[in-house]
C-alpha cells in the first residue's frame, strides 16, 4: 500500500477509562448467521449483526450466491435463502477482503452446491493457507478448478451436487476448518463427523441446531469433541440475536486494567467458555473482572463485566488454552508488558497464519515500545516491568488486532504509541476509536 494512503493513529496517556459501553456483535456468529440464513428457505432475521468489513464481505458473497440480504432501518438484517444445495452460480468473483473466516466458511457452503465459484481477498488473505480447507473438501467431492501457489487465493471451486459424508479429524485446532466441513456436510446424504482433539468455538454447531439441523457434540479425549451432523436437513428460518463480541471487548477491558483509576462496565459480553480464555488468564494475573449478571441471549451466555484497574503479575499460559483465546494473544501480550514478572504463552503456532504473522508482529509491537520479549519456538515470553516506556511506531501489517492492541498499550505508557495504519480496524470493530474515546481514551 502507498504510505500516503495510510491512516496513522496515536494513543496517549490521559485520564482513567470510565463509564459503560457495549462493544459490537460477535464476528464469528455474524458470519455464520448470514451463511445459514442463505442456506435456509424463507426469511431469517439477524439482530445485532456486526457491520464490520469482514462480515459485509460475507453478506455480499451470499448475495452473489443468490440470497436476498437486506438491512432494515432499525438495524435488523433479513436474509431470504434458497436452501441447502440451492446456491446460484455467482456472476462474479467472491471477494472476502481481509477475512479468513468468511472465505473458509463460504468455501464449505459452496462445496455442497453444484456451482463454480472463485474466491479472492486482499494481500493479507492471499498470503494465508487454504490447503487445510481444500484437503477435506476434495475428499467430499469438490473439484479444485484453479488455485494459486501452494494452496493460496485466488482459487476456484466446483461444488458437488451430492457431497460425500466423511469422518474428519482436523490436523490443526481450527473452528474455521471444522465449520467448512460441517457446512459442506449439510448437503451430504448421511452423517458427517468431525473429531476435534482440541475443542474450538462451537458457534456453527449451536446455530445449526438453532436452524433445525440434527447435530450432536460430545466430549472426546481430554480436550476434544466428536461432532456428528445429519446431512440434508430442511433448515427452518430463524431469528438470530448476535451477542457482543468478547474478542472486541478485550480491548477496552485491558485498557481499563492498565490505566490507573479506571472503572468500566461492558454490557452483555458473550461468555461462551470456548471464547473466554483471555478472561481466565487475566484473572490468574490478578485482574479484577467481576461478572455482574449472567443470562442467556439467543442461545449464548452473556454477562455484564465490571473492570477495575489492577496490579498484574506474569503467568504461564498453557497451550491447551489457545483455542479459547486464539485472537487475544496480542492484547494479552500488552497486559503482560504492564505486569510484574515473566509471562510465558505456549503453543502459538497458529498465530503465524492469522491476518499477519501475529507472533512476529506482537513481539515487534512490544519491542519497539521498550519491552523485553522473546519468541522461543512457538512460544512468546514477555518480561513485564510494570509500565513500558512506549514511544514506538507500530507496524500493523493489515492486522486489526495488532492495531487495536498497540493503541491500548499507548493509553498506559509514558510516551505515546503510534500505529502506521488504523484502516483495518473496520474489519471487526468499526467504532473502536469512538467507543474508546467515549470512555476517556486519548486517540488522535
Ligand atoms: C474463527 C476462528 C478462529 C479465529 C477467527 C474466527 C471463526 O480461526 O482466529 O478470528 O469464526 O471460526 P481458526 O479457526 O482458523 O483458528
Amino acid at each position: 500500500m502507498n504510505p500516503a494512503e495510510l491512516t496513522p493513529l496515536t494513543a496517549r496517556k490521559g485520564g482513567p477509562v470510565l463509564g459503560r459501553a457495549r462493544v459490537p456483535g460477535d464476528k464469528s456468529i455474524s458470519h455464520r448467521a448470514l451463511i445459514l440464513g442463505a442456506l435456509t428457505v424463507g426469511e431469517t432475521t439477524v439482530a445485532g449483526l456486526l457491520e464490520g468489513e469482514d462480515v459485509l464481505h460475507t453478506a455480499n458473497a451470499m448475495r452473489l450466491l443468490g440470497a436476498r440480504v437486506d438491512r432494515s432501518e432499525d438495524g435488523t438484517w433479513r436474509i431470504q435463502g434458497s436452501g441447502v444445495g440451492g446456491f446460484a452460480e455467482p456472476a462474479g468473483m467472491l471477494d472476502f477482503g481481509n477475512s479468513g473466516t468468511g472465505c473458509r466458511l463460504v468455501m464449505g457452503a459452496v462445496a455442497g452446491a453444484p456451482v463454480t465459484a472463485t474466491f479472492d481477498g486482499d494481500e493479507s488473505l492471499r498470503g494465508r493457507p487454504m490447503q487445510r480447507v481444500l484437503e477435506p473438501l476434495r475428499r467430499m467431492g469438490v473439484r479444485v478448478v484453479d488455485v494459486a501457489d501452494s494452496g493460496r487465493l485466488p482459487l476456484t471451486l466446483q461444488g458437488a451436487a451430492e457431497p460425500i459424508p466423511i469422518i474428519y479429524e482436523p490436523p490443526v485446532a481450527s473452528a474455521q476448518l471444522k465449520s467448512a466441513v460441517l457446512l459442506a456436510g449439510l448437503a451430504a446424504p448421511g452423517e458427517t463427523t468431525v473429531i476435534e482433539a482440541e475443542a474450538t468455538r462451537d458457534h456453527t454447531e449451536r446455530l445449526l441446531k438453532h436452524f433445525g439441523a440434527k447435530i450432536t457434540s460430545k466430549p472426546f479425549g481430554d480436550h476434544g469433541r466428536r461432532i456428528v451432523l445429519q446431512g440434508q436437513p430442511e433448515l427452518e428460518p430463524a431469528n438470530v440475536l448476535v451477542p457482543a463480541d468478547p474478542s472486541s471487548a478485550a480491548f477496552p477491558l485491558v485498557a481499563a486494567l492498565l490505566v490507573p483509576g479506571s472503572d468500566l462496565i461492558l454490557d452483555a459480553v458473550m461468555t461462551n467458555p470456548l471464547r473466554t480464555g483471555l478472561f481466565t488468564t487475566l484473572r490468574e494475573m490478578g485482574a479484577s473482572i467481576e461478572v455482574l449478571e449472567k443470562r442467556d441471549a439467543g442461545g449464548e451466555e452473556v454477562a455484564d463485566l465490571h473492570i477495575r484497574t489492577s496490579a498484574l503479575k506474569g503467568v504461564d499460559v498453557p497451550p491447551e488454552r489457545a483455542p479459547s483465546m486464539i485472537d487475544e494473544y496480542p492484547i494479552l501480550a500488552v497486559a503482560a508488558a504492564f505486569a510484574e514478572g515473566t509471562t510465558h504463552m505456549r503453543g502459538l503456532k497458529e498465530l503465524r497464519v492469522k491476518e499477519s504473522d501475529r507472533l512476529a508482529a506482537t513481539a515487534d509491537m512490544l519491542r519497539t515500545n521498550g519491552v523485553a520479549v522473546e519468541i522461543r519456538g512457538d512460544d512468546l515470553v514477555i518480561e513485564g516491568k510494570g509500565r513500558p516506556l512506549g514511544g514506538g511506531e507500530v507496524k500493523t501489517h493489515m492486522d486489526h488486532r495488532i492495531a487495536m492492541s498497540a493503541l491500548v498499550m499507548g493509553l498506559g505508557t509514558d510516551n505515546p504509541v503510534r500505529i502506521d495504519d488504523s484502516a483495518f480496524i473496520t474489519t471487526s470493530f468499526p467504532d473502536f476509536a469512538a467507543l474508546m474515546r467515549s470512555v476517556g481514551a486519548d486517540l488522535t
